[in-house]
This record gives structure tokens, C-alpha cells and sequence, in this order.
């Protein structure tokens, strides 16, 4: 398991003098009722300290009877992100102490913040160390016992949290994976796996995307020695309604092909699947928690290498929908991918929407840094969606502008389009290359090329991969209501 957390739920406290965390209130009121000479220690040590439970602060008190970790969760605690923060939080003093484990008594709280915070646990706990040979790295480090007689492993809160965890992990996975281990088929096959849960898998091959005239996605994987695919995931949980299409990148390694990407920083390039795995995470995520929506989660999956049979920039080729697109810059293999994988899942599916993810320029790093998504779509009905399932969960995105001025530099000399538009406004052309392949559907592209990867750790994403998009889409289709897109 990618987790360094061994977390279980317990019914009663456990005997023995464990290390017990114990949330603060913003007035500095306990919140779990301890033994009275207990408590009255903690309170003591606590003025001490100056502690006076403000949001997200902890401190370790390390007691006579026992050593109490203390989480200050300010007046207010709600569900959703501020109790998840607070798990994260639980567990970074927990990691910090030197046994790495403990005990969380009862607390008097909603059902929906303790599981909030549970999910917080997990989300903190991710590691990837399937790698590691030494140190036993491979085994859970971090010990919590969480007591809680309402809540119990099999609890429809804490079963609902799980899944959602179990998508984030797999998206996490997905990214942190190198290029060796998760090529093409690697991706596929971890795809068709999730049929355990209930999804129709079905997988197109390079003889399958051939026939149907992928012209642009199979140029991309020309040069490679590992086969491309496109594989599709079915979850029908809403009867007839048309489903919610959801349409990922994934560009199992991007050396730029022929037009070749630097060395510096290359090594980047083996989590430019971000998106793909961001859909099949969002899929799990689903399925495990057997969304009452019909969704189809779509992933282009290739390997953009240099090779004798390579495209070459200035190569024109025939996109499925009958477009012509001159490669001016192989290095642009996203927006071929996805003007494949749109066009088809528009015509094959009739979405009632299509939103895809991508780890699409660099450019949007440029334009946004690392907080935001950047985000681009003909329905201002789904931007706000996506732009209030984004604040929520802490996977925000912003709205950039697309249009014909935009659309004008894709102009090409002896084909219907250019693959790149200039240096300016390199996300928003990117985007503006996609649209031409969205006939008549509600749409959203998420540029998440500043988020699939952090360098940083926060409370609750570990640095590595974020599985960023993953929740956020959870959200929307939670919440979702039908759109139009602002022609219409
Ligand atoms: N996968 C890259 C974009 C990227 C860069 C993602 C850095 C994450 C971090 C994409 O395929 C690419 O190479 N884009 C080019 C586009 C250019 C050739 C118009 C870029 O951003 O330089
Ligand atoms: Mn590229
Ligand atoms: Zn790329």
C-alpha cells in the first residue's frame, strides 16, 4: 500500500497510556472529555504554552502520564477541506513524535467532520515507496487509532471517504510511476483492472484507432517502440441520461519527439499523463462510491519519442473528424491526442458535456504559477461549476479567454490548421487548437500542467504527484446540474 498511515477505528478506547491527540477549540476548550487529573494537566501546560487552539497550530505536550498531541481547530469546524486540514495536521505531529503512534479518544463531533478528518489522515498519509528496498520503507510507519462509537469501518461516510481516497491514491500512483514501468500498455492495463468495481472497460488498439482514423493520436506514437491506445471506462449509475464525458492526456513520456525537449527537467515529462490519470482516479473514485450518474472517462495514451519513424515537423495528418493538422512542432502532442480522443468521445458517447485534463503547455505555468488550473470553455454554466467544485475541494481553477482572434494564429499555410500558434498565448491557443474538435457540445479544457505535480508538501497533497483533478470532478458530478454553452 502507498501509505505510510495504519490507521484503525476503534469503538472504545484501547487500554494502555498511548500518546492521545486531543482537538483544541478556538477558545482553548478541550474537546474530548479526558480523566479529571489528566485534563487538568493538559490545561496547565497548555497556558504554559500559550496555547490557545487557533486553526491548524499543534503542539506535543510531553505530560508525566502520557504525552498528549494537541490540534487546534479554531472556533468553527465544519466539514469538508478545514477538516481535512486538520487531519493532515494530526498527522504531521504524529509522524513527528517518536513511537509514530497514537490514540484519538472520543470526540463530540458531527459524523461528517470525524470522517473529514479521517479522509484528511489519508490524504496526508500517501507515500509512494514501492521502490524503496531499504529500511523496511515498504511498512506502515504512522500509527493512529481513531475512537469513534458511531463511525465504523463500514460506516457509509467512511466507505464513501475510502473510495474517494482509493482514486486520489490511484491517480498519485499513476503519476508518480517513471516511464519504464507505466508505458501505454502499463496505463491500460491498470485501466482495465478497475472493471472489478462495476466500470465497462473497453480498449482500442493502434489496428482499432487506425480504422476509425485517428490520424492525429497515432502521430504522436509513431516514433515509439511501445504501442499507443485509447481506452474508454463506462460508469452507468444514471440510467438513461447521456453521460458526463471525461477526457484525459496521457502522454506516457514526453521527450518533445523530433522538435526535442532540453535534458534539463526532462525527467518531468514521465507525469505529462496527469490527466489521463486525473480521469481513471476520478473513475475509481466513482465507481467505488457508486455515483447515481452516467459517466464515461476516455484516456489517449501514448509515448512521444524520436525515432527513424517518427513524424517530423511540417508532417500534415488527418485527424478523425476529417481535419487537417500540419505538425509545425511535435512537441505539441497533447492537442493532437486530444483532438482524437474529443472528437471520438463526442460522436461515440453524445455527452451531455465533455470536460477534459490535460498537463497541456508550460505556458500555463507561466501564466497562473502553481495554485490554479487554468480553465477554458464555450459554457459559462460549467465554469461555474467547476470553478465552485474547485474552491471546495481545494482544486481551484481559473477561467482564461479563448476567441477568434486566438483562433486566427492556428492558421495554416497548406493544411486547415497549425498544431502551435505563436509565443504569446500559448495555453490559450493550445485550447483554442481543442475547440476546433468539439462540435456541438458543452465543453471545458483544465490546463493542470502547474498542478499534477507539486515540489511541495501541503497538509494534506504530499510532494510528487497531487492526483489533483481527481476530487475536483468527484465534486462536480455530485453537484451537478445540466449546462448550455453561451452560443446556444
Ligand atoms: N507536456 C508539455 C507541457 C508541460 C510542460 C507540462 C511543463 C508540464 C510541465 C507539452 O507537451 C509541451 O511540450 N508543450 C509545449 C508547447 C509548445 C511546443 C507550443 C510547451 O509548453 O513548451
Ligand atoms: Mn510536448
Ligand atoms: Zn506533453
Amino acid at each position: 500500500m502507498a501509505t505510510k498511515l495504519d490507521l484503525s477505528l476503534s469503538a472504545s478506547l484501547p487500554e494502555g497510556d498511548h500518546a492521545l491527540i486531543c482537538l483544541v477549540g478556538g477558545n482553548g476548550e478541550l474537546v474530548p472529555s479526558l480523566d479529571k487529573d489528566l485534563a487538568a494537566a493538559v490545561i496547565s501546560a497548555m497556558a504554559t504554552a500559550q496555547f490557545a487552539g487557533d486553526e491548524g497550530k499543534s503542539i506535543t505536550l510531553n505530560l508525566e502520564a502520557r504525552t498528549v498531541v494537541l490540534v487546534g481547530t479554531g472556533t468553527t469546524l465544519t466539514a469538508g477541506s478545514s477538516a481535512e486540514a486538520i487531519g493532515g495536521k494530526i498527522f504531521a505531529a504524529v509522524d513527528a513524535l517518536q513511537i509514530k503512534c497514537a490514540v484519538m479518544p472520543e470526540h463530540d463531533l458531527d459524523d461528517m467532520v470525524m470522517a473529514d478528518i479521517i479522509l484528511g489522515l489519508h490524504m496526508a498519509g500517501y507515500h509512494f515507496e514501492k521502490y524503496f528496498t531499504e529500511n523496511s520503507s515498504n511498512e506502515a510507519s504512522v500509527k493512529i487509532d481513531v475512537v469513534s462509537s458511531a463511525l465504523g469501518g463500514d460506516h457509509a461516510l467512511i466507505k464513501d471517504r475510502n473510495a474517494l481516497m482509493a482514486g486520489v491514491a490511484m491517480a498519485r500512483d499513476l503519476v508518480f510511476e517513471p516511464a519504464n514501468i507505466l508505458y501505454p500498455a502499463e496505463f491500460k492495463d491498470r485501466c482495465v483492472a478497475l472493471s472489478e468495481l462495476g466500470l465497462e472497460v473497453t480498449v482500442l488498439d493502434e489496428a482499432a484507432m487506425a480504422k476509425l482514423g485517428m490520424g492525429a493520436l497515432l502521430g504522436v506514437g509513431q516514433g515509439s517502440r511501445r504501442e499507443s491506445y485509447l481506452v474508454v471506462m463506462n460508469w452507468k449509475g444514471g440510467g438513461d441520461e447521456a453521460p458526463i464525458a471525461l477526457v484525459g492526456k496521457g502522454v506516457c513520456f514526453d521527450t518533445g519527439g523530433i522538435s526535442l525537449k532540453p535534458p534539463k527537467g526532462m525527467e518531468d515529462m514521465k507525469w505529462d499523463m496527469g490527466g489521463a490519470a486525473a480521469v481513471t482516479g476520478a473513475m475509481k473514485a466513482l465507481a467505488g462510491r457508486k455515483v447515481k450518474r452516467n459517466v464515461v472517462g476516455v484516456v489517449g495514451l501514448v509515448e512521444n519519442m524520436p525515432d527513424g519513424n517518427a513524424q517530423r515537423p511540417g508532417d500534415v495528418v488527418t485527424a478523425m473528424s476529417g481535419k487537417t493538422i500540419e505538425v509545425i512542432n511535435t512537441d505539441a502532442e497533447g492537442r493532437l491526442v486530444l483532438a482524437d480522443a474529443l472528437h471520438y468521445t463526442e460522436t461515440e458517447f453524445k455527452p451531455q458535456v465533455m470536460i477534459d485534463l490535460a498537463t497541456l503547455t508550460g505556458a500555463m505555468i507561466v501564466a497562473l504559477g502553481k495554485e490554479y488550473g487554468g480553465m477554458f470553455s464555450n459554457s459559462s454554466d460549467l465554469c461555474a461549476q467547476l470553478s465552485a467544485a474547485g474552491t471546495s475541494t481545494k482544486e481551484p481553477v481559473w477561467r482564461l479567454p479563448m476567441g477568434k482572434p486566438y483562433q486566427q494564429l492556428l492558421k495554416s499555410h497548406i493544411a486547415d490548421m497549425k498544431n502551435i500558434g505563436g509565443p504569446a498565448g500559448g495555453s490559450i491557443t493550445a485550447a483554442c487548437f481543442l475547440e476546433r474538435f468539439v462540435a456541438d457540445t458543452p465543453w471545458a479544457h483544465l490546463d493542470i500542467a502547474g498542478k499534477a505535480w507539486s515540489d511541495k508538501s501541503t497538509p494534506i497533497v504530499p510532494k510528487g504527484g497531487t492526483g489533483y483533478g481527481v476530487r475536483l470532478l468527484n465534486r462536480l458530478i455530485d453537484d451537478w446540474q445540466p449546462v448550455t454553452r453561451d452560443d446556444s
